[in-house]
């Protein structure tokens, strides 16, 4: 095997739950779409000794070695070593504009950019869904019971309907969605958040089941207004999807005020996106209204802003 002195770069995108965050980890469906322009991106190069990993936007700089068994990344680079071959010494740089803990699958496109740096650095290729299955097993390391729609999506790169045991199925977009993607720089878990809504489903489990069905109807409307194009359609599902994550008690203030900050500046529906607690909202707008939507956000005062477009696909209904 040649192995290249060069660095070798790879790179994940993250990704936003459109619809159906929470209820998914209970069997119902989500939809879940990745966001291009903000990236995770792993380097891998040949070094004279050691197997250094350096993550500075995490603080981390350490040899593999010293790192705790169970650690994302230490265990990543030994999944993938143990069915490609042994590990080389070298050196791991990692970087990523994804805000962590925020709902945008930072931890799994770090793991997904570092896989597929280190198998182009071993001369190995894997088909994406065993990168997935990977992924996915790192995620239980970073929140215990992921239903596997984060991983996906992101190993996929592609918009997708997924819903957990049954695997993704490819989400059709009929026209180009301006979303406009907020951060309210509140940092929360996913694994708190997550045990949060089983707390409460535990106590009150009809309850809980009929606001996950209601989710599921809220996904199904949004699926139908993205395959028609009918982007108010989409903003009134959100709108009510919003409703319900309030209602499992996974929203806060500065998530609702951002809500309703881009309503009032003309959006046609905004949610939280991801596990709530903070972290992010996304809203949907028309195209000409998305930088005014920014702009709202922005003066409701979103730690950062992101404009992206979902692009039309080309999948029959
Ligand atoms: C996190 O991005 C989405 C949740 O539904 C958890 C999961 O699906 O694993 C909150």
């Amino acid at each position: 095997m040649t192995r290249p002195f060069c660095a070798v770069e790879a790179r994940a995108p993250a990704k936003v739950i459109l619809a159906g965050e929470h209820a998914v980890v209970y069997g119902r469906p989500a939809l879940a779409v990745p966001v291009r322009g903000v990236t995770a991106r792993a380097r891998v190069q040949a070094a004279p000794r050691g197997r250094l990993v350096h993550a500075p936007d995490i603080g981390l700089r350490a040899d593999l070695a010293d790192l705790a068994p169970e650690h994302p990344l230490r265990r990543t680079l030994e999944a993938v070593a143990a069915q490609v071959g042994p590990l080389p010494r070298l050196r791991v740089h990692i970087a990523s504009d994804i805000p962590v803990a925020a709902g945008m699958g930072s931890g799994a496109a770090v793991t997904v950019a570092l896989a597929r740096a280190l198998l182009a650095f071993l001369g190995a290729s894997w088909p994406v869904a065993r990168l997935n299955a990977l992924a996915y097993e790192i995620e239980k390391l970073y929140h215990g019971t992921p239903s596997g729609i984060d991983n996906t999506v992101i190993a996929y790169e592609r918009p997708i309907v997924y819903r957990k045991g049954h695997g993704w199925r490819p989400l059709r977009v009929a026209r180009p969605v301006p979303l406009v993607v907020a951060d309210t720089g509140q940092r929360a878990s996913t694994r708190v958040m997550v045990a949060r809504v089983r707390q409460g489903w535990q106590r009150a489990r009809a309850r809980y089941e009929a606001l996950f069905d209601a989710v599921a109807q809220a996904v199904r409307a949004a699926q139908d207004a993205l395959a028609a194009g009918d982007l108010a359609a989409l903003g009134r599902a959100l709108g009510a999807n919003h409703a319900l994550l309030r209602q499992m008690g996974v929203s806060t203030p500065g998530l609702d005020r951002l809500v309703r900050a881009a309503e009032a500046a003309g959006a046609y529906g905004a949610k939280l996106a991801g596990a709530g607690g903070g972290g992010v909202m996304l809203a949907v707008t028309a195209p000409h209204a998305q930088a005014a939507v920014a702009q709202a956000l922005h003066q409701a005062g979103a730690a950062r802003v992101m404009m992206t477009t979902l692009p039309p696909t080309d999948e029959a209904p």
